[in-house]
């Protein structure tokens, strides 16, 4: 008589998550699987199907997963645009997905829900917004238990209770170093100022101590469970890397899709949207980005980077078309900010570079 395993025995077996099991049994890789309520079974016979070096898992949502933080530049209203630019099904092998600026991580997480890439590369110069997705990859009970615990004292206070436990919020986790033991406290100290603070801004002083002020939110969710475990979830085929962009290159190959979304140049002398930490991306940052981006692209992975328009401020500007005069350059529409104050909103055009 044929006997079967669960998706977790047939997980540990082939040394795959779980969530790859679930997909190749949706796409009828493994012969024999079932579902059986809403847990697929799986022949104890069965093989670990061959790797079947394919680009996507044909569009069926596994898991809707969007950004645990909010996250200044973040491509969430860039998405449909992005995903034009996505190499297509059978265009290219590429079995790898590698974002090195991964901030909010728009793009990553709608990867992570639509495709099927068999290993990911991520990394930010951020070492607190890095310490939160190890720990959301890692440790998600703790930091969950946490959020709650905070999202509970926090949200039924009034305007001065909360502006106190705020503010000593932000003293505990300027006075903590991300060691072993403070990783999950500060991870959910990390998501808890980026969802109560002013527009979910990280800037830091000098010193490297963030110095936000307390925003202005009704009804702030501090917690999202469900997300948080299902980016957890997700994490798990996840290289996650603290460092610059520029250690991804061992990871990159011609099975790869690399999005590179680095800190914008900025469109107007006032617009700083380069000031996410000490180290500003300047134009001598853009070409070292650019060589990096030459030495990828003999390896022959498939790129795609976004950056600000400058022809947005001034049509004279050939900055980027002189830099990747070997790439093709598309314009997208974008909304955003374009001042300073955050507070004047228009249609503008967003550069996607690609090989
Ligand atoms: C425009 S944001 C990325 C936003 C992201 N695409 C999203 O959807 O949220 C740029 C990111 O690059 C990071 N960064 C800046 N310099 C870097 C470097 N040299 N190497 C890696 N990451 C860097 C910043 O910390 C920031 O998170």
């Amino acid at each position: 008589m044929l006997s079967y395993i669960s998706a977790k025995e047939a997980a540990e077996k082939w040394n795959i998550s779980q969530r790859r099991v679930a997909i190749l049994c949706a796409e009828e890789r493994i012969n024999g699987a079932m579902m059986v309520g809403n847990m697929w079974i799986i022949p104890s016979t069965a093989e670990k199907p061959i790797d079947k070096r394919t680009i996507r898992y044909e569009k069926q949502k596994v898991l809707e997963l969007k950004p645990f933080v909010k996250w200044v530049g973040g491509k969430g209203q860039l998405i449909e645009q992005l995903e034009k630019y996505i190499p297509a099904d059978g265009e290219k092998v590429l079995t790898k997905y590698a974002e090195p600026f991964v901030g909010g991580g728009a793009l990553l997480f709608n990867i992570l829900s639509k495709y099927n890439f068999e290993s990911l590369y991520i990394s930010d110069i951020n070492a607190e917004l890095i310490n939160a997705y190890n720990v959301v990859k890692n440790n998600v009970d703790e930091l969950i238990k946490k959020l709650i615990e905070m999202q509970l004292a926090f949200v039924p206070m009034d305007e001065n209770g909360r502006k106190y436990y705020y503010y000593t919020a932000r003293d505990r986790f300027n006075s903590l170093q991300i060691t072993e033991e403070t990783a999950v406290e500060k991870a959910s100290l990390f998501i808890f100022l980026n969802k109560t603070c002013f527009n979910g801004l990280y800037r830091v002083n000098k010193k490297g101590q963030f110095n936000v002020p307390m925003g202005a939110y009704k009804n702030p969710t501090i917690c999202d469970e469900n997300n948080l475990r299902n980016v957890s979830e997700a994490l798990q085929n996840v290289n996650i890397v603290c460092g610059d962009y520029s250690l991804s290159k061992e990871f990159i190959d011609k099975n790869t899709f690399v999005y590179l979304d680095p800190p914008y140049r900025p469109i107007s002398e006032t617009a700083g949207f380069t000031a996410y930490n000490a180290d500003c991306f300047d134009d001598n940052e853009q070409i070292r980005l650019a060589r990096f981006i030459d030495e990828i692209n003999l390896s022959g992975a498939k790129i795609m980077l976004s950056n600000s328009d400058p022809q947005n401020v001034n049509p004279e500007d050939t900055f980027f078309e002189d830099l990747y005069k070997a790439y093709t350059i598309n314009k997208v529409d974008a909304t955003r900010a374009i001042n300073s104050k955050g507070d004047s909103r228009g249609k503008i055009k967003e550069l996607l570079i690609c090989n």
